[in-house]
């Protein structure tokens, strides 16, 4: 198990539960897909395992290693990256600096630049624009930028909150791919998509929060199944 949140209750600062005593796990290799209705917690449930909530009950292991106690710069430094929803480049800086940013706490200049170099090897498309204003990226060009991002820090486990948001299908079907190429050059995903239907079909495992509770969980293809799941989130 690379990653797992047992029983997590968790909410922002002062303010009403909302997560309640939430599990899932993540295992090496798997790509994980968390589905459910707009304000069931699943950023918040991303959130929490980075450390960015205020955290009321239960644990996040990264492994073996409970990362319940510690702040969110360590989390990160164990290996686990967050892409988030929505804007999540620098739209002003140029697609190198964007990569050069977010390997800010690199260290040695030429193990940044090596990994530039396999970033840009992995994501062709992102080499011709190298020194173009992101901002002027197309959607899946920044969404791909943005996953280059996750990536320079070598992560073990990388969240990725909506990746497929405001993308056109065909679009998302390029994205849903690169998430398949990450996976298998041995990163775990835990992705949460309100694309319900493309995200089960390429994950291994789901999980439908609803109110900020766990609901269902099964293999994707069990979910893809469901009839449950099917009329609410599947359009059946
Ligand atoms: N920073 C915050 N401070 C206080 N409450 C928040 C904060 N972020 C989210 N919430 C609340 O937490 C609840 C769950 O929100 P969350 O963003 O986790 O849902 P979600 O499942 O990701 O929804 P969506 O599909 O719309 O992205 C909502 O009621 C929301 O208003
Ligand atoms: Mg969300």
């Amino acid at each position: 198990m690379i990653l797992s949140v047992e029983a997590v209750t968790a909410g922002y600062g002062n303010g009403p539960d909302i997560l309640h005593e939430v599990s899932i796990t993540l295992h090496e290799g798997e790509i994980v897909a968390i589905i459910g209705p707009n304000g069931a917690g699943k950023s918040t449930l991303l959130k929490s395992i980075l450390g960015l909530t205020s955290l009321r009950h239960g644990t996040v292991h990264h492994g073996s290693r409970d990362l319940t106690p510690l702040p969110v710069a360590s989390r990160i430094r164990s290996g686990i990256a967050f892409v988030t929803q929505g804007l999540n480049i620098f739209p002003d800086l140029t697609v190198a600096e964007n990569l050069e940013m977010a390997a800010y706490t690199m260290t040695n200049r030429s193990e940044v630049q090596q990994k530039y170099a396999e970033i840009m090897a992995f994501f062709p498309q992102l080499q011709a624009y190298a020194r173009h204003t992101a901002g002027l990226l197309s959607g899946g060009e920044r969404q791909m930028l943005a996953l280059g991002m996750g990536l320079m820090l070598s992560p073990e486990v990388l969240l990725l909150d909506e990746p497929s948001i405001g993308l056109a299908p065909k679009v998302i079907t390029e994205v849903f791919q690169q998430i398949q190429r990450i996976r298998d050059q041995g990163t775990s995903i835990l992705m949460v998509e309100q694309n319900a239907a493309k995200a089960l079909e390429i994950s291994d495992r789901g999980y439908v929060l609803e109110l900020g509770r766990n609901a269902l969980t099964g293999t994707g293809a069990s979910l893809l199944a469901d009839p449950k799941v099917g009329s609410l989130y599947l359009g059946r």
